[in-house]
């Protein structure tokens, strides 16, 4: 008998936490004039500064975009790259890659051994591990088209964030304290990231970045030649040659962020625009979400095993048409129209069987229409009044990326080579594999995952949404969605909900902790799913609804340090 209370009562707790961590952290702000939702406080108001200087969300998402590469060093960037989704208040939606390539010097095998077999930790960190980054290109090119204001207004607030310092969160001090041994393998990182005295960094500490604040400046003064040559590339290239890296002059000078044609997927009143390759994720949320709009997810009901069984059995099959088929569009033909076929999708199913989950193993690849097509992490949202808004997904790729600072520039590299696939079915850091659709190329952009997302209703903008979180971006994406369109969250609770997630391989359906409440994980163990508890949160994704009335419900994932910013 007191098993059973004290099992009862655990059971209660757990049930009471799951529904508390959402309801707590469910009250939406709410803004009339502009929104702004990123990973930190001083990047969010930022973007508010800017639009309050007159600027519009494209003049206020590269302002978030660079006070980001100073406020939030594991991922925000200028060494990095992303994807931008911008729709105009005229309702024109463009999308941006400024994805890294891959540098000339690069080779498929440059990361095997003489066996054939990878070399652990080569594409993840130190010199060799970065693409040619795109950031700077890509927020110069998004600003000359749709900005109003000249750049170095723009990047004024990030100039100041790193020149005078900014106060370090709980969160961040504790980040910087936790990876000082791993900062203190490289000479510059060491210096820039670590303390002199060998002290831990604690919360509200102001951290100085100079040699930063000298580059962002050579950047405002000088647009992409602020980065791409001159000083600033100087000292890549030293930086590059002095661990063994081969990024050159010439990649630099060579690198060009690309207008992609959108991807558009309908579902029911929703019109979702999206990132086409090389970022994976409008083609995988395409294919979910035409999937599963035969189904009625709101009568299957909200996390019920039966929907995340469906859930859990559509992402299997497109995480292993992704495997396949998808790479950089300017190298390889991805059949983007075939895969996003929503009678191929439908036919992708009939192997669903609502009472038994599939084997991976013996659910591979579809065969989509191979018709020739025309060529063609953190996230954050901006939008303001006139109903201009960008949605934008940006990364080193893993937290500090290859753990290396340009010594003398102050900004971190990105380990993105690893998001090709390095060895045909070896797994990346995120458990993904591919072949040669994402095998390493001189100047060949990595396949992504990045989602960044907006949504429009009857025509109108409605959502904008995103997260990091690798592997996990596509799902994540489409459960933010569906809460709001299915379930009718509001945006905080949307992003603060808890996630499950599948990708084919491993065979495994993961969930974070407190999504499932026992009796959901025993009857989708039941159904044959190998279930896998994360440690960790999936994921932070951002958010910002626009109600009928125009104003802006922002969500900010609770799971992190994200901030909503507006007026
Ligand atoms: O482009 C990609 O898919 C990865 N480089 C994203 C990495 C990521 O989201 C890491 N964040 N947790």
């Amino acid at each position: 008998m007191k098993y059973m209370l004290r099992f009862l009562a655990s059971g209660l707790m757990l049930v009471l936490f799951s529904q508390l961590s959402i309801a707590q952290v469910g009250f939406p702000k709410i803004f009339e004039n502009a929104a702004v939702v990123s990973a930190t406080q001083e990047a969010s108001e930022a973007g508010i500064e800017i639009i309050q200087k007159g600027g519009n969300a494209i003049d206020a998402a590269v302002a978030v975009k660079f006070a980001l590469a100073v406020t939030f060093p594991a991922a925000g960037n200028i060494g990095g790259g992303g994807f931008m989704v911008i729709r105009s208040a005229d309702g024109n939606v463009s999308t941006l890659d400024f994805r890294e390539t891959a540098p000339a010097a690069a080779h498929r095998d440059m990361y095997l051994d003489e066996d054939g077999e990878v070399i652990d930790r080569l594409s993840t960190f130190g010199h060799l591990a970065s693409g040619v980054p795109g950031t700077v290109d890509g927020m110069i090119t998004a600003l000359e088209k749709y900005g109003t204001l000249p750049l170095d207004v723009v990047m004024e607030p990030a100039i100041r964030l790193a020149r005078d310092g900014f106060r370090l969160s709980w969160r961040e001090a504790g980040t910087l304290t936790r990876n000082r041994n791993r900062f203190s393998e490289f000479e510059g990182t060491k210096m820039y990231f670590t303390k002199s005295d060998g002290e831990d960094f604690v919360e509200g500490e102001l951290f100085i970045q100079t040699d930063l604040a000298n580059t962002l400046q050579r950047i405002a003064d000088n647009g992409r030649d602020g980065f791409y040559a001159g000083e600033t590339a100087d000292l890549l290239v030293a930086e590059m040659e002095s661990g063994g890296g081969i990024i050159s002059h010439e990649d630099l000078a060579n690198y060009r962020s690309v207008w992609r044609e959108p991807i558009e997927v309908t579902y029911r009143d929703y019109t979702m625009h999206l990132m086409g390759p090389p970022s994976s994720g409008g083609i995988a949320i395409g294919q979910m979400l035409n999937k599963l709009e035969p189904y009625n997810l709101k009568r299957l009901g909200y996390n019920t095993p039966e929907t995340i069984h469906l859930v859990a059995e559509v992402s299997r099959r497109v995480y292993a048409d992704r495997a396949e088929f998808l790479g950089d569009p300017d190298f390889y033909d991805v059949p983007a129209g075939g895969l996003l076929d929503k009678g191929y999708n439908r036919d992708r199913m009939r192997t669903f069987n609502p009472s038994r989950a599939s084997s991976s193993a013996e659910v591979s690849h579809g065969e989509p229409r191979m018709v020739k097509e025309s060529d063609n992490t953190t996230h954050f949202s901006v939008v303001d009044k006139a109903g201009n808004a960008v949605s934008l997904t940006t990364t080193l790729n893993s937290g500090f990326g290859s753990f290396v600072t340009v010594t003398g520039g102050g900004f971190l590299m990105n380990n993105e080579m690893d998001d090709f696939s390095v060895k045909s079915g070896v797994p990346n850091q995120f458990g993904l594999i591919g072949g040669e659709a994402n095998e390493v190329e001189p100047g060949k952009r990595m396949l992504s995952s990045m989602t960044p997302s907006i949504v429009t209703k009857d025509g109108q903008l409605h959502m904008l949404l995103g997260t990091p979180g690798g592997s996990t971006i596509m799902t994540t994406v489409l459960q933010v969605f569906l809460n709001i369109a299915e379930y009718g969250m509001n945006a905080q609770q949307a992003v603060a909900a808890p996630r499950f997630h599948h990708q084919w391989l491993p065979d495994q359906l993961y969930h974070e902790p407190f999504t499932f409440n026992r009796a959901t994980q025993e009857r989708l163990e039941w159904l044959g799913h190998d279930l896998n508890q994360r440690r960790f949160y999936t994921g932070q994704a951002n958010c910002i609804v626009i109600k009928e009335d125009g104003t802006m419900e922002t969500g900010a994932d609770p799971r992190g340090m994200n901030y909503a910013a507006g007026f």
